[in-house]
């Protein structure tokens, strides 16, 4: 897997390259990564990449010849095609299902915006999907990018260990969807509270009990939208909606 990133900053993305699950990824030569900096793609002495806007207002719009050669150098370099992906806070919203999909896939060109965005014409011509890390605005896309790369990598076979096994996430199909169960660790009482039997039972189906018991509690306190997607599926086993009116009784 290949991601270009094409930001005005590519030394952020030492961290995702250098650190951490990715870092070990990208050592062990899982996925490539490629920064294009569009002021490498300008003609004037002062390098500029961007301009005011038509129409007045505030801030300073990307200009979009810089960001298509950047964009078209990438395409050049890469053996096979990618989408090309505006990081943008109107884009659709980045989740794992998408994660997932584009961990079956050759990678992305990833374009970081700053300042107010970008020129449209930029968008209409080159960009195939735009992604939204979620309903804030961060000052760059780089944040919103850094965060995909490391939602996708860790998703590609191998690059985690059994320890760390992304089965067992929260939104993953074998969870159900649904949200990940506490965890706990050692020492067995901390701060004068005890870690839950069930986990120290030593019992297979017990704990898996307990550790659903806990998804579906948290998922239908938070996430109530996440149970009733897991229902439509037909994730939930009789049990789970036993527990389920359970909680409602309770109420
Ligand atoms: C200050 S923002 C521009 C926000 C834009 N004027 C708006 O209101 O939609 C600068 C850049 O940061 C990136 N960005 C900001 N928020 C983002 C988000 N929630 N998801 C993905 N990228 C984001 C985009 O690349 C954007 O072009």
């Amino acid at each position: 897997m290949r991601f270009d990133v094409v930001t005005l900053f590519p030394e952020m993305f030492g961290i995702v390259r250098d650190l951490g699950v990715t870092g070990r990824a990208h050592t062990q030569g899982r996925w490539a990564l490629h920064a294009w900096n569009p002021r490498d793609f300008t003609h004037d002495v002062h390098r500029t990449v961007d301009d005011r806007p038509y129409g007045g207002g505030p801030g300073m719009v990307m200009m979009a010849a810089p960001l298509a050669d950047a964009v078209q150098a990438a395409q050049v370099a890469r053996a096979e095609p990618a989408p090309v992906v505006l990081l943008s806070p109107t884009g659709r919203r980045f989740d794992q299902p998408l994660a997932q999909s584009m961990a079956g896939g050759a990678g992305a060109i990833l374009i970081c915006g700053r300042y107010e965005g970008v020129d449209q014409r930029f968008i209409d011509r080159h960009v195939t999907d735009e992604i939204s890390l979620g309903d804030f605005v961060l000052s760059g896309g780089e944040l919103a990018a850094m965060a995909i790369i490391d939602a996708v990598v860790r998703l590609l076979p191998g690059v985690l260990n059994d320890d760390e096994s992304a089965i067992q996430d929260s939104f993953n199909p074998a969870l159900s969807g649904l949200l990940d169960s506490p965890h706990y660790t050692r020492p067995e009482v901390y701060a004068g509270e005890a870690v839950p039997a069930p986990l120290l039972s030593g019992h297979h189906a017990r704990i898996a009990r307990w550790r659903r018991e806990q998804s579906l509690r948290l998922t239908a306190a938070r996430r109530p939208d996440l149970i009733e997607r897991a229902r439509e599926q037909g994730w939930l086993t009789a049990e789970d909606e036993r527990f389920l009116r359970s909680l409602q009784d309770l109420h």
